[in-house]
């Protein structure tokens, strides 16, 4: 059965692949849409933020799609959206139109943010949830990496039609793959639709296990209070504290000024060059990819919380790193290799800690009864926080200086690891029912 696990896995990480992809592509594409439209400086800024905008209502609407619709068809509506978002800026007349289509792709990476890892972490074997909703994880870091060389490759022609209008592959390959999937049984019991729900069951697990899963399913589907009413336990309370607290700790520990600026800290390093500028840019994408698959085999065996504890660690040597060289009159020589190496070792831990695993406890800590909402709420809490920093990293570096910036986000990698030690449960190898917070 397991083969069949993990391609209910591997379709839903597609999801993970155009959220990467999406939220990437437009670092390249933004130069040359400014150029064709004749952008000032405000409408460009908002034609790269105007789909976290998007991502943001996608998220708060998700909670709600994915518990009256199912996960299952909410990932296949968010496909449809992806699809029509890509079509439709590939073939903007203008900007109004680029700008709507952009903000419907963030509503479908909202959805996505969402339900995918939800989907993942309930159709997964307990022993291997962990690996299976870090492969969401990796999928992001090969779409990020995707979009980097897709930008890279058509820059020369300028194409940033193609950029934009290349996620409707993925999309619908999505779509095609979602038909074909389960609908997750912990929703189909949830919804009273015992029958479905035992046949997926058994498409999952195997005949045998199918039925000890379904009683402890059950047992928890059978919870009456649901939704917003849900949020009243003091139980459901203190899981949506945590979630919301990681979830905004994942970005405010700062990943997003790399991802997003990549180009622009390396300029700060000393690399003049847009060529050479780009390529360190590159290689800080194939560093994300590579280190999150040392998650995907560690997270089940080793647990959650000492990864956390080893990236945050990590992060926050590499960032007080940087603090430090930028404090310096001029960063040359030696300080070049430094500050890149510092760059590399802090997206390294990011990718193995913070990165995936984030994702997988916001799916992991809400009984069944609050898991639609209390992720979205979660999730709503990333997109703002990313959105927040994006948006004043540029302001930050100028008010307060580049080695003050870096030494608040340092700061706040020693914050995650005091809010991980102190609010975090280990849910290693834990069934999702059984996990204590909110359970
Ligand atoms: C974060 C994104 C980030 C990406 C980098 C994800 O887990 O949510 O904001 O861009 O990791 O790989």
């Amino acid at each position: 059965m397991r083969p069949f696990v993990l391609l209910v896995a591997a379709i839903a990480a597609l999801g993970g692949l155009l959220f990467g992809y999406d939220t990437g592509v437009i670092s390249g594409a933004i130069l040359f849409i400014t150029k064709d439209f004749g952008l000032g400086r405000t409408l460009t800024e908002f034609t790269v933020s105007v789909v976290l905008a998007g991502c943001i209502l996608g998220s708060i609407a998700a909670g709600y799609l994915a518990d009256r619709i199912g996960r299952r068809t909410s990932l296949l509506v968010a496909g449809v959206i992806f699809g029509a978002g890509a079509i439709g800026s590939a073939f903007s007349p203008e900007i109004v139109s680029l700008l709507v289509s952009r903000f419907v792709i963030g509503v479908g990476i909202g959805i996505t943010s969402v339900v995918a890892p939800l989907y993942i972490s309930e159709v997964s074997p307990a022993e291997i949830r962990g690996a299976l909703v870090s492969l969401y994880q990796f999928a992001i870091t090969v779409g990020i990496l995707g979009a980097f060389i897709v930008d890279y490759a058509l820059a020369r022609d300028e194409a940033w039609r193609w950029m934009l209008g290349l996620a409707v592959v993925p999309s619908t390959i999505l779509i095609a793959g979602m038909l074909f999937m389960p609908e997750s049984p912990r929703y189909l019991f949830k919804a009273g639709r015992d029958e479905d729900a035992r046949r997926d069951l058994a498409r999952i697990h195997g005949p045998d296990e199918a039925l000890a899963e379904e009683q402890i399913i059950r047992q928890a589907a059978t919870a009456r209070v649901a939704g917003f009413e849900a949020l009243r336990e003091p139980a459901v309370k203190l899981a949506l504290f945590i979630g919301v607290g990681l979830a905004s700790l994942q970005q405010f520990t700062g990943i997003n000024t790399v991802i997003y600026y990549g180009p622009h800290i390396f300029q700060l390093a000393g690399i003049g060059s847009a060529q050479a500028s780009i390529l360190a840019t590159a290689l800080v994408g194939v560093v994300n990819v590579l280190a999150t698959l040392i998650a995907i085999f560690l997270v089940d065996r080793v647990g959650r919380k000492p990864l956390l504890y080893w990236g945050c660690a990590g992060m926050f040597v590499a960032l007080a790193t940087l603090a430090l060289v930028f404090a310096q009159p001029h960063v040359e020589g030696a300080l070049v290799g430094i500050t890149l190496a510092s760059l590399m070792l802090y997206v390294g831990c990011f990718a193995f800690s913070l990165g995936p695993i984030v994702w997988l406890l916001i799916s992991e800590i809400f009984p069944l009864r609050a898991r639609g909402l209390g992720m979205s709420i979660s999730t709503l809490a990333n997109w703002v926080a990313n959105f927040l920093v994006s948006q004043f990293f540029l302001t930050m570096l100028a008010r307060l200086g580049t080695p003050l910036t870096f030494s608040v986000y340092a700061a706040l990698c020693l914050v995650t690891i005091a809010f991980v030690a102190r609010m975090v449960p280990e849910t290693k190898r834990e069934g999702l029912e059984s996990i204590a917070v909110g359970g």
